[in-house]
């Protein structure tokens, strides 16, 4: 069975998830649960960046140890995605001890390989980025040095550190980067091309001292530095395969990875993560899939900026598989989305409420009303059969491009088609509409396979209602079913004034 990894970044678990967190963490899960079903072995990996600085600093100012917060805070991230029924096959916290000895392993490496070396440091510091800004990257605002991304003033740091040797490694990015089409949108890959052009890769200051920041893991050769956050983290997805445990199944999982990330570190998960890589000889990752932000009141939605819906706020007004539905629907990666509740309750009540939960009460009915709940197989109506099967060659085209936005649409026309088909054969006129519900029926098998990855639990639903399984695309033959017993008529989505 081929496989496939797919991984979110890790999260700082500083301060509850909100939306944005949610979003990148859904997608990541779509297109595992798609995979699945295009009938993949899948490996999905997410979890909380735990050490270092910001983590240090939120427990202190709440009065708890670091690993009492960050064991509290990850445990809300678990619950999070536990109500959005995400489908992890391992949630890794960088405190985890098989994390921590690999970050150790992997470290003594390019130490014993003389690619670090001791050095001094001074810079900006964003700790909420926990990275350091160069003249020209941060805002300047009436003599302060702001962060880009958080607009929070930054802290000047220079301090002892040492250094990876990265800067002989400009080319061998760039070169991937270029020849490749790992950067998925291609658009965000310009402006990483266009810093190391202009730039180059610098060697990386990557400890930093203990009397500083203390909450990390202790670099190996030197037990008064610790190793900076970014480096720990990004070797997650290197443990969350046994990279070094089970050297059979990393090659399996990592020869197939895609990398799920925000458009803010993409420069960490290319020119870093790629240099590292190649230091330690794994090859870079299949594809980087980038997003934009979610926005509200035209912002990043962020715990610094204070603009934050959290998940249950939004789970107080819709379903999970609603909120993952319309996540999905505004999910053109290249650009950013404003969350807006009137929208979105607009989405709810066309598509979910009167195109997808009329149809499946209408069949539900009608199969219960005519036909006592039975409907046999009948012979196969061509267009019926054409139209589910073009629909489900679309949206695999659609998804195996993630183009997100456009796969709900190309699924929604099938159910749209439906009920048009309904309209114009009118079952309710005719004693036994056998024909027109078994295709019916049928094709709405093809759609609810399709919408299980975006919603698993409407999809279940629909599927325990006219007694049908979900199965792998592959799977999927019209005409194939024999009988369909219809237990109930459900109404899935009310609708909202
Ligand atoms: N800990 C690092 C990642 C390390 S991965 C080796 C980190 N954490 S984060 O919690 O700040 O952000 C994690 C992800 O959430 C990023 O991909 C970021 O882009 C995403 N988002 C955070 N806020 C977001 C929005 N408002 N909108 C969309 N995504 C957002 O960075």
């Amino acid at each position: 069975m081929k496989s496939f990894y797919v991984t979110t970044p890790i999260y700082y678990p500083n301060a509850e998830p909100h939306i944005g967190h949610a979003y990148t963490t859904i997608v990541a899960d779509v297109i595992a649960r798609w995979m699945k079903l295009e009938g993949f072995d899948v490996f999905f990996l997410t979890g909380t960046d735990e050490h270092g600085l910001k983590l240090q600093r939120a427990a202190e100012s709440k009065g708890f140890s670091p690993k009492e917060f960050v064991d509290l805070m990850s445990g809300k991230f678990k619950e999070a995605w536990a109500k959005l029924n995400i489908e992890y096959s391992r949630f890794i916290r960088t405190t985890d001890s098989d994390h921590e000895e690999l970050v150790k392993k992997v470290m003594k490496e390019l130490w014993d390989k003389g690619l670090i070396y001791r050095g001094s440091y001074s810079g900006w510091y964003c700790t909420s980025c926990e990275r350091f800004y160069d003249e020209g990257e941060y805002v300047k605002e009436r003599g302060r040095k702001l962060c880009p991304i958080h607009l929070r003033e930054l802290e000047w740091f220079e301090e002892e550190t040492y250094f990876l040797k990265f800067s002989k490694l400009t080319d061998y990015v760039l070169g991937v980067l270029k020849e490749g089409d790992v950067v998925f949108p291609r658009v965000y890959v310009r402006e990483v091309i266009s810093k190391l052009e202009s730039q180059g890769l610098k060697d990386l200051s990557i400890t930093r001292p203990k009397s500083r920041v203390s909450w990390g893991v202790e670099a190996p050769w030197d037990p008064n530095h610790t190793i900076y956050v970014w480096i720990d983290a990004l070797l997650n997805y290197l443990t969350g395969v046994k990279y070094y445990e089970d050297r059979e199944f990393f090659r399996k999982f990592w020869e197939n990875t895609h990398h799920v990330v925000g458009k803010d570190i993409l420069w960490f998960h290319t020119a870093i993560w790629f240099s590292l890589l190649k230091m330690i000889g794994v090859d870079p990752p299949k594809k980087v899939i980038v997003h934009g932000f979610i926005l509200t009141k035209g912002r990043k939605m962020g715990k610094s900026t204070g603009n934050v819906v959290t998940i249950d706020d939004m789970l107080r007004e819709f379903s999970a598989d609603v909120i993952r539905y319309y996540l999905m629907k505004i999910a053109t990666l290249d650009k950013d989305a404003e969350l807006s509740l009137d929208n979105m309750k607009e989405v709810y009540n066309s598509e979910l409420a009167d195109t997808l939960g009329n149809l499946v009460r209408r069949l539900g009915v009608l199969s219960i009303k005519k036909l006592g709940g039975e409907v046999p197989k009948s012979d196969v109506d061509v267009e019926v059969k054409e139209v589910a099967e073009r629909s489900l060659n679309e949206a695999r085209r659609e998804m195996k491009s993630f183009r997100f936005s456009t796969a709900t649409v190309k699924i929604f026309d099938l159910f749209r088609f439906l009920n048009a088909y309904m309209n114009k054969t009118e079952p309710w006129r005719k004693e036994r509409p056998t024909y027109e519900l078994y295709n019916s029926i049928e094709a709405l098998r093809y759609g609810t396979s399709m919408l299980w990855p975006l919603m698993p639990v409407t999809a279940e639903r629909i599927a325990g209602t006219f007694g049908f399984n979900i199965v792998e695309f592959g799977n999927l033959k019209f005409g194939s079913t024999e009988k369909f017993i219809v237990t109930e008529a459900p109404i899935l989505f009310r609708k909202k004034n």
